[in-house]
């Protein structure tokens, strides 16, 4: 059977601390319950001796959560730091301790200023004491510890196995093994991961926490949770230091199209991006993944064509999801350029909720291009625009003048044909009757195929509220010519509709 991941959300740790301006409590409060929504079993709460804030809002954050959720708080390993995480999480149901230290060569030179025997010691002391203080306060006794910079530790990294082993003895449960900094490949840091993870056996839960410093750490943690890792931790919008950490919505994502049940609620990812990004004042830039406003954008005719075409299925053309599995229905946008379409002017023209047929929307593609070669992409306006003066609006040698009842049954009609003034009275039982009976006795006969109303406004009150005319007329060289118009009054939208489509047969 299929592993599920343990997702341990960093959002209001390593995220809030990268941020401008650090949330309140009741902005942390708030996001808290939205990271419980998505059902994420693990949150990290925050880091209590970094400052009274700090302190105070782990504290209320402990008291918030239900017995569903994991809470965890950062503790330097010193007495002091995990002191004040102990007391932070006091009224926590299910409450965790995540000390760290860093085992790297280069680190404990240039920052800590430690021999790696010293910082080793202090890594289990610290993990001893943690252990026993949870539990004197009869708590599950819960530790993570980190080596921070494990990328770093490639040429140590045996001491740091022998560390860890002592270090699990102690007890801490999940050894976290975080990409500080993202340096090389993937594969390079997950073969160390590796190495630790065979060395310390099955019993203990190995974390990944990966940095995004050359834009990798998805596809690390990704392949991480394939090689063993049981649990990932990430961020919400990849929020963190620098590049930040490991996007949740991109990991979770990725192991449901892979097969992996995530026990989340992807449903809910997109909802909480926008959120997130709100609060957060870290703008999702257009071409991220799967939430940023152009991730599912389409422009060349082919994608449009192959995107449309498997609209409504899971697996679609060029796109990685269908966007309602993460919640996001402002679907997926088709823009016209110079490089797109007819489907693209199709699909635009039908989702505006106006009738096009695909030999319509052929006829326009040159004109659309057109425009588009110039001004660039085209919004659905413009092609709305285009579709209305070229499709109900076409010139040609006949030109409507006027169209009036005259009797029950009885219309004038006065047109040009060639700049020359016609004028018939035609009888018949409606408008469309009457008009073409007028164009028979000029010498115009029709044969009218098909016949169709639309009502285009139809958020609009009566008196403002325009129909389309689709009259189809069969012409001998042509084929089936559909002419369209619009106008508040049905008749006239009929006798436009007609002029259209014999400004098609005569041009
Ligand atoms: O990036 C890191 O190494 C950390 C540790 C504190 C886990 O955030
Ligand atoms: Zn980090």
């Amino acid at each position: 059977m299929q592993r599920k991941p343990f997702f341990y959300d960093i959002t209001l740790r390593d995220g809030n601390q990268s941020l401008k301006k650090p949330w309140s409590l009741e902005e942390k409060l708030f996001i808290f319950d939205k990271i419980v929504e998505l059902n994420i079993p693990a949150v990290e709460i925050g880091f209590p001796a970094s400052s009274i804030m700090d302190f105070e809002s782990c504290t209320k954050l402990a008291e918030r959560a239900g017995d569903k959720t994991l809470v965890s708080v950062l503790a330097r390993a010193n007495k002091n730091d995990i002191d004040k995480a102990l007391l932070a999480i006091k009224e926590a149901k299910k409450a965790r301790i995540h000390t760290f230290i860093t085992l790297s060569p280069f680190h404990m030179e240039h920052v800590l200023n430690k021999t790696q025997e010293e910082a080793a010691q202090m890594a289990i002391n610290a993990v001893d004491y943690a252990n026993n203080q949870l539990i004197k306060a009869s708590k599950a006794p819960d530790i993570e510890f980190s080596v921070e910079h494990f990328g770093d530790c490639e040429k140590n990294l045996d001491f740091v196995i022998e560390v860890l082993k002592e270090i699990v003895n102690k007890g801490a449960k999940t050894i976290n093994l975080p990409n500080t900094v993202e340096r090389y490949r993937p594969l390079k840091f997950l073969s160390m991961v590796e190495k630790v993870k065979n060395a310390l056996g099955d019993d203990v839960i190995i974390s990944l926490h990966n940095h995004n410093d050359l834009g990798m750490a998805t596809a690390t943690t990704i392949e991480g949770f394939f090689m063993g890792a049981g649990q990932l931790e990430c961020c919400l919008n990849g929020l963190g230091e620098r590049a930040g950490n490991t996007d949740f919505c991109q990991v979770a994502v990725a192991l449901h199209n892979c097969g992996v049940d995530t026990g989340v609620d992807l449903s809910k990812i997109y909802e909480t991006a926008l959120l997130i990004s709100q609060m957060s004042k870290v703008k999702i830039y257009e071409k991220a993944p799967l939430v940023g406003p152009e991730a599912l954008a389409h422009r060349s005719g082919i994608h449009q064509d192959g995107a449309i075409k498997t609209k409504d299925l899971d697996f679609g053309a060029y796109r990685p999801i269908n966007p309602s599995l993460i919640g996001r229905f402002d679907d997926e946008k088709i823009g016209f350029t110079s490089q797109s379409g007819k489907t693209a002017i199709y699909d635009i023209i039908k989702g505006l909720k106006y009738p096009i047929t695909i030999k319509e929307s052929v006829y326009l593609t040159p004109f659309a291009k057109q425009i588009a070669e110039s001004k660039g992409e085209l919004t659905p306006q413009e092609v709305l625009e285009l579709y209305l003066d070229k499709i109900c609006n076409i010139q040609g040698p006949f030109e409507l003048i006027t169209f009036k009842q005259v009797d029950k049954g009885v219309f004038d009609l006065f047109f040009n044909f060639k700049n020359e003034r016609k004028e018939a009275i035609g009888l018949g039982n409606g408008p469309v009757d009457a008009c073409l009976n007028a164009l028979k006795k000029l010498g115009f006969e029709t044969k009218l195929s098909n016949y169709k109303q639309y009502s285009i406004d139809a958020d609009k009150d009566s008196s403002q509220a325009r129909a389309m005319s689709a009259i189809s007329i069969l012409d001998d060289n042509k084929g089936e010519v559909i002419g369209r118009a619009i106008d508040t009054s049905t008749a006239l939208a009929n006798v436009k509709a007609i002029f259209n489509a014999l400004n098609q047969i005569y041009s």
